[in-house]
């Protein structure tokens, strides 16, 4: 019989000690959490175990695979996110900010999951009813087999699932309900922990795929909830500026599909629409011929976005040069600046340099480094870039221009959207392969300045 012991537990992070005071973990980032007290029986009082009987190891050959029950949730940009639909019995997390749409993106999948997959069962221990079926009716969400419960209590919601026995699940949001047998508060990582492990087994033991909903923190991290992402099959994260209409859709972890795709919408009068052409999104209101904007094809998981890229360099008006950078990482940028300065011979020490993706976009692999490197240039140059050109390699501390991945997804979507050439590494080019448009091959940081911004 295990003897009732007490573990001292992060609230933030969840790291557990055997002693009390402050969590070592979080002090390293510079914040003092106190340890919170919790009685480690009380906290396992609610586990069971779901072990079939006659479990044995078998040969994978005897083994049939599962996952392949999938409904679509009418959204197809979450589709594509969940690795083509939902899959009876996962558990998602989707975290994000208050207010970025997660309840509006669960509440318009529910519509056509309650259609096609039977009864849905929304729990909202955020919002009552009335204020759910006010947005409902906006969006104009009624169908049949979707029901709601305001409720935050997890025993009374498991009997609303005995009791309606869904299709799928939506708890809005794991931080609101609470087991009243745990002696923490709701949203604490016993209660969000616990809870999450009782969820994981209705839903695995009923086949009912579940969503839950996290909220971020003000730090960036999915505190509570981040405890769960061991647990949950999938978790997806939806970000965006919250002054920009667009929002983002991303896998961060899928036992059910690729981690690598994402999903854009726009949040919009009538609820959230998909942006089936994100490109066109964000080249909307590009300037044309103006200095310090570049069109860089990235790519975002597999698939190719083109942003634009913005720099401003005015001279310094104090000694040290002000670098201000947004949609890219600062000492990325830095890096470039000085790869410029060495290898190009612009004095940007005596400048200083704003760096911006419009629309709130964000550029995150190294292909875009030659597009940052050149808007640079382009804005210290006063100078706009030679025709209409999308721009692609990553840049080495030499200077050299290096291959990028997946060139012609790259290539097909600037083509599509209408552009005529494309700037590309020297060493993509070997293969010697047919591409839809102009392709202008450059090995260094020096002879793409020279042709792209040249007298
Ligand atoms: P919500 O889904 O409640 O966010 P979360 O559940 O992530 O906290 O979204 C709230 C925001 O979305 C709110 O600020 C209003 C805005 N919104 C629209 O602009 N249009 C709409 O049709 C809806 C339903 C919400
Ligand atoms: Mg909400």
């Amino acid at each position: 019989m295990a003897r009732e012991r007490s573990v001292y537990r992060c609230q933030e992070c969840g790291f557990a000690a055997s002693k009390p005071g402050t969590c070592p973990d979080c002090a390293r980032t510079g914040s003092y959490v106190s340890l919170v007290e919790e009685r480690a029986a009380t906290a396992r009082s609610g586990m069971r175990v779901i072990t079939p009987a006659g479990n044995r190891p078998r040969r994978f050959a005897e083994i049939s695979g599962e996952g392949g029950e999938r409904t679509a949730t009418g959204i197809g940009e979450l589709d594509r996110v969940l690795g083509g639909g939902l899959v009876r019995g996962s558990l998602v997390l989707i975290g994000g900010d208050p207010g970025i749409g997660k309840s509006t993106l669960l509440l318009q999948a529910s519509r056509t999951l309650a259609e096609r997959g039977g009864p849905v069962l929304y729990v909202s221990g955020e919002e009552s009813a009335g204020q759910v079926k006010l947005r409902a009716e906006r969006l104009g969400i009624a169908p049949d087999g979707l029901y709601f419960v305001a409720d935050n209590d997890l025993q009374a919601v498991e009997a609303h699932v005995a009791e309606i026995a869904p299709r799928v699940l939506i708890v809005d949001s794991i931080q609101a309900v609470f087991l009243p047998g745990l002696e923490s508060a709701p949203g604490s990582v016993s209660q969000v922990r616990e809870c999450g492990a009782r969820l994981m087994l209705l839903a695995k033991g009923r086949g009912m795929a579940t969503f839950l909903v996290g909220h971020v923190t003000k730090e960036g991290a999915l505190a509570g909830p981040r405890v769960l992402e061991h647990l949950v099959d999938t978790v997806l994260y939806f970000e965006g500026e919250r002054h920009h209409a667009y929002r983002v859709l991303r896998a961060v972890k899928n036992r059910f599909g690729s981690t690598n795709e994402i999903g854009v919408f726009e949040m919009a009068e009538q609820g959230l629409a998909e942006v089936r052409n994100p490109s066109s999104f964000f080249l909307a209101e590009r300037p044309t011929g103006a200095p310090g904007s570049v069109i860089v094809a990235s790519v975002e998981g597999t698939r190719p976005l083109l942003l634009e890229v913005q720099a401003l360099v005015t001279p310094a008006s104090f000694g040290t040069p002000r670098r201000t950078v947004l949609g890219a990482d600062y000492n990325r940028v830095c890096l470039l600046l000085a790869v410029l300065e060495k290898r190009v011979g612009f004095p940007l020490q005596s400048q200083d340099a704003f760096v911006n993706v419009a629309g709130g976009g964000r550029v995150s692999e190294p292909a875009a480094d030659l597009a940052l490197l050149l808007a640079a240039a382009s804005s210290y140059l006063d100078r706009p870039m030679r025709g209409e050109v999308v721009v692609m390699g990553e840049v080495g501390l030499t200077g050299e221009v290096r291959a990028v991945t997946a060139l012609g997804a790259r290539l097909k979507e600037a083509a599509a959207l209408g552009f005529q050439a494309a700037v590309v590494p020297r060493n993509n080019l070997r293969g010697g392969a047919a591409f839809p448009l102009e392709t202008q091959a450059v090995g260094s940081v020096d002879e793409a300045v020279k042709t792209l911004l040249g007298p």
